[in-house]
């Protein structure tokens, strides 16, 4: 693992709350500038206050074009590079909040038959289509680094191999807004890697577990502090160490 991160610029996205502002303040702690990405400039910049030393808020709504080529634009302009990309921004359903409903609640309405595709496309504009846009324009930067990470955020309720087993925890809940959003960017991430194989530019896909966050209403298994746990540790992987992988904490492998 490289040991110095003094001069690294990293740019989380969706680091406001949640495991993206917790893998913010550990890159931070260990040296790193961070940007911390916020749709919301406000929460942004209170995020990146909290934070402290090292931490600089950015404006970056992952579903935003004009959103995204500025925050490239400033990037290009305050630092001409990038050597760690977190695409952590992501969301679980639209339903689930504005309905006030908990998991299970919401669990019926999100079957293949009964699931709303204007849902299934705002779920899927974030989680996979913004996940490809943010690195279509941050490439260039990352080329501009010697060597540079990029860490899409992953979950296990995408693994195809693991949810066709009736056995696996998440089989039930395997439908086509998250999960089927989660299996797609794990797709795109495969486009990237291969694209990028013979780059110095390594790709990993990291899973928190099942986390206490907004997300899932805060239910789960897992605190901020262990979910961000191995997204860090990927992050700040060196160029020789294992990549193309998809990890869970305690650099437990996933199947795709
Ligand atoms: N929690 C879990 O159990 C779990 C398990 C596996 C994987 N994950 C993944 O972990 C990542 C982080 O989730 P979390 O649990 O920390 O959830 P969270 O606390 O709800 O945080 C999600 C973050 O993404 C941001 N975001 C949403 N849409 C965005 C957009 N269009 N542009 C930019 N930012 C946007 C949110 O911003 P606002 O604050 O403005 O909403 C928030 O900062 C997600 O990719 C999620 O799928 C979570």
């Amino acid at each position: 693992m490289t040991k110095d991160f003094q001069g690294k610029v990293a740019l989380v996205t969706g680091a406001n709350q949640g495991v993206g502002f917790q893998v913010a303040q550990e890159l931070a702690a260990r040296g790193l500038t961070v940007l911390v990405g916020a749709r919301n400039w406000q929460r942004g910049k209170e995020a990146a206050q909290k934070i402290g030393t090292g931490a600089h808020p950015i404006q970056l709504d992952v579903t935003d074009g004009a959103s995204i080529a500025a925050a490239a634009q400033r990037i290009r302009a305050e630092f001409g590079r990038l050597d760690v990309l977190v695409q952590n921004a992501g969301i679980f359903s639209t339903r689930m909040p504005s309905l006030g409903l908990s998991l299970t609640e919401y669990a019926p309405l999100s079957l293949a038959s009964s699931a709303s595709l204007d849902e299934v496309r705002a779920v899927w504009e974030t989680n996979v289509f913004g996940v490809l846009a943010v690195y279509q324009a941050l490439l260039p930067l990352l080329r501009q680094a010697p060597t540079a990470n990029i860490v899409n955020v992953s979950s296990a309720m995408g693994s195809l191999s693991l949810n066709v087993d009736p056995a696996s925890p998440y089989h039930r809940m395997f439908g086509p807004v998250y999960s089927a959003s989660k299996t797609a960017l794990n797709a795109i991430t495969l486009s990237m890697m291969v694209e990028l194989e013979n780059s110095p530019i390594r790709v990993r896909l990291a899973s928190p577990g099942f986390t206490r966050t907004a997300l899932t209403g805060y239910a789960g298994f897992e605190s901020v502090e262990e979910g961000a746990r191995e997204v860090v540790r990927v992050a700040l992987l060196g160029p020789d160490d294992p990549s193309g992988t998809f990890t869970h904490w305690e650099n437990q492998t996933i199947p795709w």
